[in-house]
């Protein structure tokens, strides 16, 4: 148990950039104030996307050797502590869902139902399901639109959403925020892959050129990297117009959306 914590820790904190995290104080900031519950809420949704990138790096998945700049945890350490840190973590995203004793039973049962949701069948899992059958092919923009919504932009809504739920957001605020973190969500999977085609496995502090060897299905792949480039500029746009409302409330959530697009890593 004792390594099994290590490995814990050792796939948690280090380095990532804590993009969704940063949403859901986003989110929440748009419609009222951070506070405990949203750094619980924030934290269990980074628990949720570690324990993904840890199986997605697993040899049956994408099969990378470094993530973060180090060794993945199946290479640190060996493939059934992957596989378990991964179990292991989005069971406790859950626990700390409900672990907040500020929130009311129903924002907590909205909470679940909205991260079960966005990393499920029909999200993340059904995403991740996608990206691999589709290895070797060249998809329709519609399907590749499909893949990237579901394995990456469906953990980036709720991370905002989450925030908004946490401030007592209306629906209508909800579905605003929804539209913002939609655009931006597949913005930010298209620059993924720019970046594994222009920056170098040291910047990205991953294996570059990963998704060319895989043969993935790719913005790169489908429109170029110009192509791919433009078309995350055109998704930012349309991400900060569906902000309009919010006023200055909304300021976080612009610069995050402009950092999602213009990175290097
Ligand atoms: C990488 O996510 C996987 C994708 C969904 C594109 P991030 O780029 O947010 O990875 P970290 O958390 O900063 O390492
Ligand atoms: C990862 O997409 C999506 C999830 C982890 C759900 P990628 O496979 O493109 O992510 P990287 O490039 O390995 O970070
Ligand atoms: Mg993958
Ligand atoms: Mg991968
Ligand atoms: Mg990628």
């Amino acid at each position: 148990a004792q390594r099994l914590y290590g490995a814990v820790r050792y796939a948690v904190f280090n380095g990532g950039k804590r993009i969704r995290p940063l949403l859901c104080y986003g989110g929440a900031c748009a419609v009222g104030e951070v506070d405990e519950n949203t750094a619980k809420i924030a934290a269990s949704i980074e628990m949720m996307h570690a324990y993904s990138l840890i199986h997605d790096d697993l040899p049956s998945m994408d099969d990378d050797d470094l993530r973060r700049g180090k060794p993945t945890v199946h290479k640190a350490y060996d493939e059934a502590t992957a596989i378990l840190v991964g179990d292991g973590l989005q069971a406790l995203a859950f626990e700390w869902i409900v672990d907040t004793p500020d929130l009311t039973p129903l924002q907590q049962v909205q909470l679940v139902k909205l991260l079960s949701k966005s990393v499920g069948f029909d999200g993340m899992v059904g995403g991740q399901a996608m990206d691999i059958a589709a290895e070797g092919q060249s998809l329709a923009p519609v399907e590749l639109a499909q893949v990237h919504a579901r394995k990456t932009g469906a953990l980036i809504e709720a991370s905002v959403v989450a925030g908004a739920i946490c401030a007592n957001a209306t629906d209508a605020q909800q579905a605003s925020l929804n539209t913002f973190a939609q655009r931006i969500g597949l913005a930010f999977q298209v620059m993924d892959d720019v970046l594994d085609v222009t920056a170098t496995s040291e910047e990205l502090g991953k294996t570059a050129g990963k998704d060319i060897d895989s043969e993935k299905s790719t913005y790169v792949a489908s429109m170029g990297i110009e192509g791919a480039r433009d078309y995350t500029e055109t998704l930012l746009s349309e991400a900060i117009d569906a902000l309009n409302e919010f006023g200055d409330a909304a300021s976080e959530l612009k610069q995050l959306g402009h950092l999602m697009v213009h990175r290097s890593f």
